[in-house]
């Protein structure tokens, strides 16, 4: 595995949650390094119990496991707290002194804006803690008395952690359908969502990565306002199985049935190695649980070839049910 980067190919929730606990669990993942911020919420399920995370690494499931918040991310410090405790992880858990607070007024400034509200932003306030951060007026890690036990050099971390043939996995948060400069802008977040923004943020060059995973959905979801190519009505998605609720916010998710021409885009921009799809059970209920590509029925196998072929790379995990272990492993 030595260094890889997990990111999505559409809006979001994608399912990486799963692939990061499937990884850190399979792999004795030595290091976890989280981007991006709390808008984004990663769904784990861990000893029967779901976590939806916007802050700790989802690597957390691996208990030896040292978890990092890169020097790009926001962090909001109660958030942090919070799931710090719940996760039991405090005694390996580090965030860079470099990385940017989110402070109240950032969500209330979120919430409060008209331009923002018809985005349909999470009112997280991270597009607003961006623009502190670029106008270098933002307070950071090391200026917040409750982050002191926490501080760490992530980017030092990191790559010694590289260099020294440990596992490493970079986890990119949201879509690249929701980034600042790929995506449906003005409909996007605040941030690059691609693989290179999450090397960035966490601090590790382009010449150090070995594997850059793309998690797609077999169908597709987005929450907030923007384009949704071949969007469903609700009804529709509800027959299919494909209705969801933000784990982050509760609202609806829309939904629509999968697009290659945005997967190839997503494989593209990412530099992807490979691919994860997630949530076969959900387009083709007779994949439930299956563990070998050989147990799929063949329409599911055909859509996994047409993915490959208009892709060009393998798709590496399949998912077919929530638990952890619901996955096929075809690397
Ligand atoms: P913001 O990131 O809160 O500014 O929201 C901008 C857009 O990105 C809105 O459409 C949000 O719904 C969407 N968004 C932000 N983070 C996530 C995520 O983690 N999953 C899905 N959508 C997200
Ligand atoms: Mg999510």
């Amino acid at each position: 595995m030595p260094c890889t980067v997990i990111c999505g190919g559409f809006w979001g929730d994608e399912g990486k949650g799963k692939i990061i606990s499937y990884l850190a669990i399979k792999e004795k993942l030595d290091f976890c390094v989280r981007t991006g911020s709390v808008n984004a919420a990663h769904t784990i399920w861990y000893e029967g119990k779901r976590y939806a995370l916007h802050m700790v690494p989802g690597g957390f499931v691996h208990e030896k496991c040292r978890l990092l918040i890169g020097a790009g991310s926001n962090v909001e410090v109660a958030q942090f707290l919070k799931e710090v405790e719940e996760t039991n992880v405090k005694n390996r858990i580090g965030v860079d002194s470099q990385a940017s607070i989110i402070e109240e007024k950032h969500s209330a400034q979120d919430k409060a804006s008209a331009h923002l509200k018809g985005l349909g932003t999470t009112g997280r306030g991270v597009g607003p803690a961006i623009e502190e951060r670029v106008r270098r007026t933002a307070k950071i890690a090391r200026d917040v008395p409750e982050l002191k036990p926490y501080l760490a050099d992530v980017a030092a971390e990191t790559n010694n952690a590289i260099n020294g043939g440990k596992n490493v996995l970079l986890e990119g948060t949201q879509g690249l359908m929701l980034s600042l400069f790929y995506g449906t802008y003005p409909y996007v977040t605040g941030r690059d969502t691609s693989a290179s923004a999450i090397c960035s943020e966490a601090g590790v060059g382009p010449t150090k990565v070995d594997n850059v995973l793309v998690v797609l959905k077999s169908f597709m979801t987005r929450v907030g306002t923007g384009p949704l190519p071949g969007e469903l009505p609700k009804e529709e998605a509800m027959k299919r199985g494909w209705f969801e609720t933000a784990a982050g916010t509760g609202r609806d998710r829309r939904s629509a049935p999968f697009n290659f021409e945005l997967a190839k885009k997503a494989v593209m921009l990412n530099g992807a190695t490979q691919v994860a799809v997630t949530k076969l059970d959900c387009v083709y209920p007779k994949c439930k649980g299956a563990r070998t590509y050989n147990d799929l029925p063949s329409d599911a196998k055909q859509f996994i070839n047409e993915i490959e072929k208009q892709t060009r790379v393998a798709a590496a995990l399949i998912g077919t049910g929530p638990e952890a272990l619901d996955i096929i492993d075809r690397r």
